[in-house]
């Protein structure tokens, strides 16, 4: 372990010890949380392994279901069933699997006519969980937000170059076009709201992010190096995706 500029890089031997160490550290961030927990999710390969894990002790039992939250961070603007689809994807890894309350679960609606209008809906409705539409650095909406980083350095949906980089205000926005693979418009929380959290938790792995994952920690102009946190701000990431001066750790 040791410190990046920003935040803390941890380093795992493999991907599924990545996978145990997030599931360890999602446990920990739920039973802090006195009442409901909030957890927003990430698309992406990054998460998957962590996805299967809940669905297995011992985290199958020790999760306290009932008053955890699952949001997602960033989706496809596809049918919910589409297996492009973010929160799609979630379920049928491990949402579906456990005993889940269905109104904990809280996807972006990608049925709406337009990622704008799905935008300004998914704000609504963190807005009225998180019980106000302002929010309090003091008291943050999420109690983890789980990331992942792009081959070109972006991470949710928000993309190299795009203007959803820099706002402020909106918690959620459209992405008319995405800028990756698969080119499909998006719907994403902004760098705000993903702020609002108590830990946001970054999962890289494989040797094909080790050259952008640097470049992020060392502070090149990349989106994923604007992300901040209200709490802490961790960089897991396997030792093949890791920059060399972190191996050692
Ligand atoms: C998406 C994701 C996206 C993803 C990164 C990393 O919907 O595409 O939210 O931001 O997290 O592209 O993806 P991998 O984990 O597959 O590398």
């Amino acid at each position: 372990m040791s410190s990046a500029r920003r935040g803390k890089v941890v380093v795992a031997a493999d991907a599924p010890a990545l996978a145990e160490i997030a599931a360890e550290r999602l446990l920990a961030r739920v039973r802090q949380a006195s009442g409901r927990a909030a957890v927003c999710l990430t698309g992406g390969s990054g998460p998957l392994g962590l996805y299967q894990l809940l669905t297995q002790e011992p985290y199958r039992s020790a999760l306290p279901w009932p008053r955890v939250h699952w949001f997602m961070g960033d989706d496809r603007f596809v049918p919910a069933h589409d297996r492009l689809n973010n929160m799609g994807i979630a379920r049928r890894a491990f949402l579906d699997q456990v005993d889940v309350p269905p109104g904990n679960v809280h996807p972006i609606a990608t049925d709406e006519p337009s990622p704008e209008a799905a935008a300004r809906l998914y704000a609504a409705e963190l807005a009225r969980f998180y019980g106000s539409a302002r929010l309090d650095r003091a008291r943050p909406l999420f109690d983890l937000v789980l990331m992942g980083l792009g081959p070109d350095g972006h991470t949710a949906s928000l993309f190299p170059g795009d203007p959803a980089l820099d706002e402020q205000e909106r918690w959620v926005v459209g992405i008319d076009e995405a800028r990756l693979e698969p080119y499909v418009p998006r719907v994403t929380l902004t760098f705000p709201t993903l702020a609002s959290t108590r830990e946001m938790l970054f999962l890289v792995a494989g040797s094909g992010k080790r050259e952008i994952l640097a470049r992020v920690l060392a502070g090149d102009e990349l989106p994923a190096s604007r992300a901040r946190s209200d709490g802490d701000l961790v960089w897991l990431v396997d030792r093949a995706a890791a920059p060399e001066q972190h191996h050692a750790t």
